[in-house]
C-alpha cells in the first residue's frame, strides 16, 4: 500500500535457478513495486518470501549480501562518481592501511567491463557516459558481486538492437551458471527470444505464468492488457501529407560528435535522426537546445535566423524538448504532476501557477494522454515510469510549440501506451503544425511513426529516407555502414 493506494494485491512469483524470468504487465501495473520488495528496500504488507530457500530478512544490503543484485528501472548510479568506483560501491572498494585503493578498483571494474565485452573507459563519470552506456554500466555492477539472482527492471529501454543482443548473451551465459534473471520489459520481441518463462501482473495481481516457448506474441499482448483485440502497435504507414512551410533549417552544423550536418524540417512534419547509440544523433538535439556547443553551422527557424545559445534561448524561439534520461533532466522529482506540467518556463515570461484551470488543463492533459492515476495533484516520482514519461510528454505535446525534439519518446511505456504516444505525436503535427525531431535508437519507432528519416553515421548523416522507404532493415543496415 502507498497511503489509500493498492499498488500491490497479490502476487505469485517464483523463479527457478538458471531461469530468465519475464515479469510483464502494463505501465503501473506493479512491477516495479515489485522489485522494489524483494530488494528489501519496501515492505511488504503480507505475503511470504523466500530466497534460495531461506526467508528473505534485513535491508538491501543483507539482501545483496546474500547473493542479490537488482537494477533499478531509474539504474541508481552516481552520475559524480567514475565507473570505477560506482561499481566499487556495490562489490567493495579494496584498501590499503584504510585507504582506497584506486588502481584496485579501476582494475576489478575493467574486468567485468570486459567480461561483458562492453567498451567503456572505467575512469570517465558516469553522469558523462551516453543512458545506453550507463545501463549497461548498472549491469556490471550488478554483476561484480557474483550474485545468483538478479532483477534487471527494464535494462533494455535505451539500448540500441547491438547491445540489447549482448545484454542477453550475457544473461544467456549466466543461465549456465545456474544464475537466475528477473527481467522486465515492455518490448514483447525481447521476452520472445530471452525468456524462459513469463509472469504477468495486472492491476498488481499475478494473471498469468507461462513457459515462454508456448506463447506468440499475440497472445503475449492479450495476457499483458486483458484485452481480446488488443493488437499493440497499429503498424501505421505515415502517408503521402501536402508539402508544407520549412520550419526548420539547419546548415552545416559542427558540434562535439558530429557534422558537418544539415537538416531540413517541415511544418507537420515527423522528422526521425537516428542512428547506433554513439552515432552522434543526441548531440545534435542538445546542441540545437543551445545545450551544448556549436562549433559553426547556421540554423533558421520559419525563415529567421536562430542563433542556439541557451536552454532560456531554444524556448523563447518555441523549441520544446523531451530529454532521454526522464529522471534526471526531465522531470522535478518533488514537484507534483500539475506543477511539473505546467511550472516550464515554456512563454517569454515565467508565470506562477494560478490555481484552479491549471489544474484544470493539466488534469485533460493527463486524461488525453492516459496517465494512470490521472491525478494533477501527485507527486511526480509516485507515477510508475512509464506514467512519468507520459508526462513528460504531455508537459510538451500539450502546448503550441514550433518544434519539438523529442529524445526516445516511448521508453519505457507499454505497447498499448506506446501506440498511443505516436498517435498524440502525430496528431500535435498535424493540429498544430508542430515540427518534431524524433531522436531514437529504436528502429521500429521510426518505421512506426516518422515521414521521414534520417540516418547517421559517426557523426554526418548517412540516409534521408521518405517514409515509403523506411524499414528497420534498411535503417539498420544504414547505420551500421552496409555490415550489419
Ligand atoms: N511511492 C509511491 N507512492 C504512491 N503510489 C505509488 C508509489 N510508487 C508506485 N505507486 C503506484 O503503484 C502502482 C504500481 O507502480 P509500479 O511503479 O510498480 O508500476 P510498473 O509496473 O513498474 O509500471 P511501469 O511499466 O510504468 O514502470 C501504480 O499505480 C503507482 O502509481
Ligand atoms: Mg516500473
Amino acid at each position: 500500500m502507498y497511503g489509500p493506494t493498492l499498488a500491490l494485491a497479490g502476487v505469485d512469483f517464483q523463479v527457478r535457478a538458471g531461469e530468465i524470468h519475464g515479469l510483464l504487465g502494463e505501465n503501473g501495473a506493479g512491477k516495479s513495486t515489485l522489485v522494489r520488495i524483494l530488494a528489501g528496500a519496501e515492505r511488504q504488507d503480507g505475503g511470504e518470501l523466500r530466497f534460495f530457500g531461506e526467508q528473505a530478512s534485513g535491508g538491501p544490503a543483507e539482501r545483496r549480501k546474500a547473493g542479490l543484485a537488482f537494477i533499478h528501472q531509474d539504474l541508481g548510479l552516481f552520475a559524480d562518481f567514475s565507473v570505477a568506483d560506482n561499481i566499487a560501491l556495490s562489490s567493495g572498494f579494496s584498501t590499503r592501511r584504510g585507504l582506497i585503493r584506486q588502481s584496485a578498483s579501476e582494475s576489478a571494474a575493467r574486468a567485468v567491463v570486459d567480461r561483458l565485452g562492453f567498451d567503456c573507459d572505467v575512469t570517465k563519470l558516469v553522469g558523462e557516459l551516453p543512458l545506453a552506456d550507463q545501463t549497461l554500466v548498472a549491469v556490471c555492477r550488478a554483476l561484480a558481486h557474483g550474485a545468483r539472482l538478479i532483477v534487471l527492471d527494464e535494462p533494455t529501454a535505451y539500448l540500441e538492437a547491438r547491445q540489447v543482443r549482448k545484454l542477453f548473451d550475457i544473461l544467456a551465459g549466466l543461465r549456465a551458471d545456474g544464475v537466475a534473471c528477473v527481467l522486465i520489459t515492455h518490448r514483447s520481441e525481447d521476452v520472445l527470444r530471452v525468456c524462459d518463462r513469463v509472469t504477468v501482473l495486472r492491476d498488481g495481481r499475478s494473471v498469468a505464468r507461462r513457459s515462454a516457448a508456448q506463447l506468440s506474441e499475440a497472445e503475449l499482448i492479450r495476457l499483458i492488457t486483458g484485452r481480446e483485440d488488443a493488437s499493440g502497435n497499429v503498424p501505421r504507414r505515415p502517408g503521402t501529407r501536402p508539402v508544407r512551410r520549412l520550419r526548420m533549417a539547419a546548415e552545416n552544423l559542427r558540434g562535439a560528435g558530429f557534422g558537418p550536418l544539415s537538416l531540413e524540417i517541415r511544418e507537420g512534419e515527423v522528422l526521425g535522426l537516428c542512428g547506433l547509440a554513439d552515432a552522434g544523433q543526441f548531440a545534435v538535439g542538445l546542441a540545437l537546445m543551445g545545450d551544448a556547443p556549436l562549433s559553426s553551422g547556421t540554423v533558421a527557424l520559419d525563415g529567421r535566423p536562430y542563433q542556439p545559445g541557451s536552454v532560456r534561448t531554444a524556448l523563447d524561439a518555441g523549441l520544446g524538448y523531451v530529454p532521454a534520461n526522464r529522471t534526471a533532466d526531465g522531470l522535478a522529482g518533488g514537484l507534483t504532476a500539475v506543477e511539473n506540467v505546467l511550472m516550464s518556463p515554456r512563454g517569454p515570461w515565467w508565470r506562477p501557477l494560478r490555481g484552479r484551470s491549471d489544474r484544470e488543463t493539466c488534469q485533460r492533459l493527463l486524461e488525453t494522454f492516459r496517465v494512470s492515476p490521472p491525478q494533477a495533484d501527485r507527486e511526480v516520482m509516485t507515477f510508475s515510469g512509464g506514467n512519468q514519461q507520459k508526462i513528460l510528454l504531455a508537459k510538451w505535446l500539450g502546448f503550441d510549440r514550433r518544434l519539438v525534439i523529442l529524445n526516445e519518446p516511448s521508453a519505457g511505456v507499454d505497447v498499448g501506451a506506446k501506440a498511443d504516444i505516436h498517435r498524440r505525436i502525430r496528431r500535435d503535427c498535424e493540429v498544430n503544425g508542430t515540427a518534431a525531431l524524433v531522436i531514437t535508437t529504436d528502429f521500429q519507432e521510426i518505421v512506426d511513426l516518422c515521414d521521414r528519416a534520417v540516418v547517421m553515421r559517426r557523426g554526418l548523416a548517412v540516409g534521408n529516407l521518405e517514409a515509403s522507404r523506411i524499414s528497420a532493415d534498411l535503417l539498420t543496415e544504414m547505420a551500421y555502414g552496409g555490415t550489419a
